[in-house]
């Protein structure tokens, strides 16, 4: 069967790695969440102390750079893969507010993204892959066969993070995550590379009124009249 690409872009906590996840799933594709990729580089820079509320070390992050290995890797042959950083399951640690707090100035380092970009590329080679971000349909897989652009009112976004969060155990409020989503989704879009943007050809979803399942199942059955050449 005709393997395609899947680009799913959108605002911040709009469950895009939800969906990605159960139509890779459905599909038997692969999964990349490039937003786990640029959060352990955040992770990284915020444990060497480049990064603070009060100043950013450019340069030192501009020199560690090549030496960061961001990878993908199963625990367990039935596990789902998960992020590693220089070796380090880093999984856990990247959800954490604290790297959401900083992960929107990291994103926009032009060095960063061309390092991140490079290695997304790779990934999709071969196709059959649901890879969530950003900048997905418009700069790593401008030719994707279909594209989604995610958004749903930041209210509703921030109550469904705070919920998660919550079940998590972390101490949060649902203030603070309102601010982070309106901050992250500000600077994402109007950052000088690659900002977010709908592409063109992207089809956009508003699920501040749709359930997961129901979103899936519209999603699903775009990429399916795609795999069958229908569109
Ligand atoms: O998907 P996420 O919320 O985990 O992403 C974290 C941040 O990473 C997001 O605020 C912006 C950045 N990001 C990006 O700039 N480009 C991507 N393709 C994915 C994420």
């Amino acid at each position: 069967m005709k393997k395609i690409t899947i680009a799913i872009d959108g605002y911040s906590s709009t469950g895009k790695s939800t969906v990605a996840k159960q139509l890779a799933e459905y599909l038997g594709y692969i999964y990349v969440d490039t937003g786990a990729m640029y959060r352990a580089i955040t992770f990284y820079v915020l444990q060497n102390k480049f990064l603070s509320t009060t100043k950013f070390d450019k340069k030192a992050l501009l020199d560690a750079l090549p030496t960061i290995v961001i990878a993908f890797k199963k625990e367990n042959v039935n596990s789902k893969p998960e992020i590693f950083l220089n070796g380090t399951n880093v999984e856990v640690e990247i959800r954490t507010m604290y790297v959401s707090d900083f992960v929107s100035s990291v994103a926009a380092v032009p060095e960063v993204r061309k390092k991140l970009v490079a290695i997304q590329h790779q990934m999709g080679v071969e196709k059959g892959i649901v890879m969530d971000g950003r900048d997905i349909g418009t700069v790593v897989f401008p030719n994707a066969e279909l594209k989604i652009f995610m958004n749903a009112n930041a209210e509703v976004r921030a109550n469904r993070r705070y919920e998660e969060l919550l079940a998590k155990g972390d101490d949060v409020t649902y203030a603070a995550i309102l601010k982070n989503v309106q901050d992250r989704d500000l600077m994402d879009s109007t950052r000088e590379d690659s900002p977010l943007v709908k592409a063109k050809d992207a089809i956009e979803i508003d699920n501040s009124e749709i359930n997961q399942e129901d979103q899936f199942h519209i999603i699903l059955q775009l990429a399916k009249d795609r795999i069958a050449g229908r569109v």
